[in-house]
């Protein structure tokens, strides 16, 4: 019974390690929201769909394209004449800011 209360201490505390880890590796915040919310019209990987005239937000010349600021715009009141909707009502500014940074790192520019 001595032995027993340490060893019930290491499981608790490698458990609450391991939460700990998978929860620091996890992929930037903005992933999740995109894939929830934009990957059925933009692609999970966010190359777009020719049938929808997304476009490929990993193409190095369409980031260059476009300054954070439009991107935020875009977000926020959508893309009148385009089936892009607004999301001003749907996230927070810090979501829509997450967001940036996502699309931004699936330029393929940087992955090299
Ligand atoms: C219903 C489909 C749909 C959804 C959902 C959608 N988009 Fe779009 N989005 C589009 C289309 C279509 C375009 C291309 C518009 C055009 O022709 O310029 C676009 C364009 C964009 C652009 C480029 C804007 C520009 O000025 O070139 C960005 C950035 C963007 N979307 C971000 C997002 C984000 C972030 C989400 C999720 C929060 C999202 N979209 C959800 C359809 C969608």
């Amino acid at each position: 019974m001595k032995r027993l209360i340490p060893t019930l201490f290491l499981i608790v505390a490698s458990l609450c390690f391991m939460a700990l880890a998978t929860q620091a590796e996890d992929k930037p915040a903005g992933a999740d929201l995109f894939k929830q919310k934009c990957s059925m019209c933009h692609g999970a990987d966010g190359k777009g769909f020719a049938a929808l005239k997304t476009p490929d937000f990993t193409d190095p010349k369409w980031q260059r394209s476009l300054k954070d600021k439009d991107i935020i715009e875009t977000i926020k009141n959508g893309k009148k004449g385009t089936p892009m909707p607004p999301f001003a009502d749907k996230l927070k500014e810090d979501e829509i800011q997450e967001l940036v940074n996502y699309i931004r790192s699936l330029n393929s520019e940087k992955k090299k």
